[in-house]
């Protein structure tokens, strides 16, 4: 990608970072339920040019939004005109916080591929970034498990999302061909419990469609779904005097059970918790097996489960994932994310893409009056300095 740098900060700089975003391919709203989640790392990214200033001030410029952003590094909170250097200023403020030494200022130029606010991360990728850069630049010895720890904490208390750990560990942890199945009930700082999994398709590849609707995480009912979970947990532990730590620990045999004295929108919840967590263990038996057309009825069956009982798709995804279903080339298709808009992924035929895209995007425009984006996407590495 090119930069003009130079022209913004009147130096030439130094070190070159580049972070992806990433796809869930299964296991959807459980990574703040205690649940596995199988994300990977894609080939659309952030960009970043950086160079050390000897001021005490950070100096943000994204050729995305041009316009240069100065913060004096001592003076750092949170504020809406900041827009979307909250989150690299979140950043630095909870390295500070955990007592990471960052004394001196850095320009940086941000650019990126990564359609905002879409559902595939593009904040989560935005934070390891520079947790990234600043762990380089400041010698701060940090581990890609701490990047992403600390990634999760700066947007939970800084940004104000109540988050999972999925995002910044799939962009912090990713490998190329492979995706990283994170047991998010063992992430945290004192150990760390994910595996990758090689993801050989054969014919088939995944696809990334864009509903080109753009949402706020934080604006959007993502917070109010955590709250139902954790609710529908405390009422669960009451009825049976048990101390369950996260919905996923839960048997899925108990669900009738459940049924009969949780409210029934509660109990909708736990129930797409619940067998989208089966669906991970069944999407790993089938990946084993190299049992491509299971992995595409699993898909469609996580799709149902998100839109019927976690309630979070809604027209503009339903209509995608809907178009793409109808194609003979498409196995199965998912939204992939948080949802509410934003995402969803699609496994196709290879050799079909070109065919796929015109008539997903037909259908969706008819609709919609929106032009989708999709996307073939590779699954690459993570964060790093190039
Ligand atoms: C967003 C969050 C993740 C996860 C997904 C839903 O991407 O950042 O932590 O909860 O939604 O699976």
């Amino acid at each position: 990608m090119k930069n003009n740098f130079k022209d913004i900060f009147h130096h030439e700089y130094e070190s070159h970072y580049l972070s992806p975003a990433r796809i869930n391919l299964i296991g959807e709203h459980i990574d703040y339920n205690g649940g596995k989640v199988l994300p990977a790392a894609i080939s659309l990214n952030i960009e970043a040019w950086v160079r050390k200033n000897d001021e005490h001030v950070f100096r943000f410029y994204s050729s995305n939004m041009p316009k240069i952003y100065i913060h004096e590094l001592d003076n750092i909170k949170y504020d809406k005109e900041n827009d979307w250097t909250n989150y690299p200023l979140g950043m630095i403020h909870t390295l500070r916080n955990n007592g990471y030494i960052i004394d001196q200022g850095l320009d940086i130029f941000y650019s990126s591929t990564i359609p905002t606010a879409s559902g595939l991360s593009s904040s989560a990728s935005l934070l390891d970034l520079t947790a990234c850069i600043l762990n380089n630049e400041f010698n701060l010895g940090l581990s890609r498990e701490e990047i992403a720890l600390y990634a999760k904490e700066s947007e939970n208390k800084f940004n104000g999302l109540a988050c999972g750990i999925m995002d910044q560990a799939a962009i912090s942890l990713g490998k190329k061909n492979h995706a990283v199945l994170i047991d998010t009930s063992k992430f945290d700082f004192n150990n760390q419990e994910y595996e990758y999994h090689n993801i050989n398709l054969n014919d088939y590849t995944f696809v990334v469609m864009s509903t080109n609707k753009p949402r706020k995480l934080v604006e959007s009912k993502y917070n109010e779904r955590v709250d139902e979970c954790n609710l529908a947990l405390k009422l669960i532990n009451d009825y049976y005097h048990l101390n369950y730590h996260n919905l996923c620990e839960i048997e899925l045999n108990k669900l009738d059970e459940i049924k009969s004295f949780l409210p029934s929108l509660l109990y909708k919840r736990v129930k797409h918790v619940l067998t989208e967590n089966k669906r991970v263990y069944d999407f790993i038996d089938s990946l084993k097996n190299n049992d491509i057309i299971n992995l595409g009825k699993i898909l469609n069956e996580s799709d149902l489960s998100l839109k019927n009982d976690y309630e979070v798709t809604g027209l503009h995804l339903d209509t995608l994932t809907q178009a793409s279903r109808l194609q003979p080339s498409c196995i199965g298709s998912r939204m992939t994310g948080a949802g509410f808009g934003g995402c969803a992924i699609a496994l196709i035929k290879k050799d079909q893409f070109e065919d796929f895209k015109n008539k997903v995007i037909d259908i969706y425009q008819n609709k919609t009056n929106i032009v989708p984006s999709i996307y073939e996407v590779d699954i690459v590495d993570g964060v790093r300095k190039l």
